[in-house]
């Protein structure tokens, strides 16, 4: 039995297939700190919870720093996540226990956290410690030497860790480039008991790029989450269906993986949500034309179009200043095109908007520009031309602003 998830991570059997990306994966921990990386919605938080709950030989750790503007607001999340695991904090405590005089703030913390505390109250208990507000690279330093007395190896999983580095660059460069070097340095401790692995669906080695930090990752081995394969597709498809009892009908898994195209786990989900929703309000089996209608009328013209709405309104975030424009106007072309989009037509429409730089610099620029949009799930190259990496997004795309900004 499984359920049909969309939108939050899946978790045990919902997280369907991967066995062979979460072997990739485990085996790459063995010896290496790791990047999963993948676009938005592939499954990247679904594969840390396959590990948090699986997690082999190692202890594991989950946070997600998403909302972290400062370093000194990510050692807070860092401590309160080691304290409130309970094999961290025991080893922590006991490891904290030996050496007299160290570890103040550790020691000052009210005694419910050493028993086991609630998460936000570790955070506010450890926000009132100047400290750590003072020294906050030292204390990150010494919950990682105290994690490396125990046996057993942390597996920290540091998730939307690039929306964190944007943050923390957007404050401040200076303070951002100390935490970058200050968490390499921690990867490389000698005696370092502690495995990491940071996922996030921007992309951050483009990000440190631009600000000549990329040498404070390259220590880190890449993983990647490719989409699903039409096989695991329509296994998932198969499975879903039996799971609610429902009769699948001759076709319909073509018809999903038609309607998708590349089958982001995420976009297989929406058809499927939207097809179910339809049959019970019908009161009829799903078949190959309600699933083209649910996708149609549903999906791309009603309420759930606000899923789509969230690709476009997130560009004003993650495109700076004049990249905006050109990225909706490059979108709005590629989605009236029937065909790939030849990278040299993309190019006139980039060349057109800038007003500096020579020809090779701005194929540079260009270049870049592409392949973050690649990373963040617009487009992908496809038959020497570029194309909407999803079919669905390309149609309602299409149908929106293709008209004002495919010209
Ligand atoms: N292996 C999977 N099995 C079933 N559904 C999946 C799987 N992977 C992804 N999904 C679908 O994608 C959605 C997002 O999954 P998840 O949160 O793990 O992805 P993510 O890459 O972390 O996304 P984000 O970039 O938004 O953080 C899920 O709600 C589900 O619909
Ligand atoms: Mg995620």
């Amino acid at each position: 039995m499984i359920d049909l998830v969309c939108g939050d991570a899946p978790r045990g059997a919902n997280y369907f297939g991967r066995e062979v990306m979460l072997s990739e994966l485990r085996i790459a921990l063995q010896t290496d700190n790791v990047l999963l990386v993948a676009p938005r919605r592939f499954g990247k938080t679904g594969a840390m919870f396959q590990l948090l709950d699986q997690p082999a030989a190692f202890s594991p750790v989950y946070m997600n720093v998403q909302h972290i503007h400062s370093p000194q607001a990510f050692i807070v999340e860092l401590i309160a996540a080691l304290l409130s695991n309970s094999t961290s904090r025991k080893l922590i405590y006991a490891s904290a226990g030996a050496m007299h005089d160290a570890f103040r703030w550790l020691r000052d913390l009210p005694e419910s956290i050493a028993l086991g505390g609630e998460l936000g109250k570790i955070k506010i208990e450890l926000r009132k410690r100047e400290e750590l507000a003072e020294r906050w690279d030292e204390v990150g330093s010494d919950a990682f030497s105290l994690l490396a007395k125990g046996e057993q190896q942390t597996l920290l999983m540091i998730d939307e860790f690039p929306i964190m580095i944007q943050h923390l660059l957007h404050a401040s460069e200076p303070e951002a480039k100390r935490c970058l070097h200050w968490l390499q340095r921690a990867r490389q401790l000698p005696d370092s008991n502690t495995r990491f692995l940071f996922a996030g669906s921007i992309n951050l080695l483009s990000t440190l790029d631009r600000h000549r930090l990329v040498d404070t990752a390259l220590d880190l081995r890449s993983v990647r989450v490719p989409p699903w394969d039409s096989a695991t597709t329509k296994a998932y498809v198969r499975q879903i269906f039996a799971s609610r009892g429902l009769e699948l009908v001759e076709g319909v898994c073509e018809e999903v993986l038609g309607q998708v195209g590349a089958p982001i786990p995420y976009m297989v989900a929406l058809v499927l949500r939207a097809s179910f929703e339809r049959s019970s309000h019908a009161g009829w089996n799903i078949d190959r034309e309600m699933v083209a209608a649910a996708v149609e009328e549903d999906l791309l013209r009603g309420p759930p179009t606000a899923v789509f709405m969230h690709y476009r309104t997130r560009i004003a975030e993650y495109y700076p200043g004049r990249e905006q424009a050109i990225v909706r106007r490059l979108l709005g072309l590629v989605s009236v095109a029937d065909n790939p989009v030849k990278k040299e037509t993309l190019f006139t429409i980039y060349r057109d908007a800038q007003d500096d730089g020579d020809d090779d610099d701005l194929l540079n620029r260009f270049s870049l520009l592409l392949e973050r949009m690649e990373n963040d799930v617009y487009v992908r190259r496809v038959d020497g031309g570029y194309d909407f990496y999803s079919f669905l997004l390309k149609r309602w795309w299409r149908d929106r602003f293709g008209f004002q900004e495919g010209r």
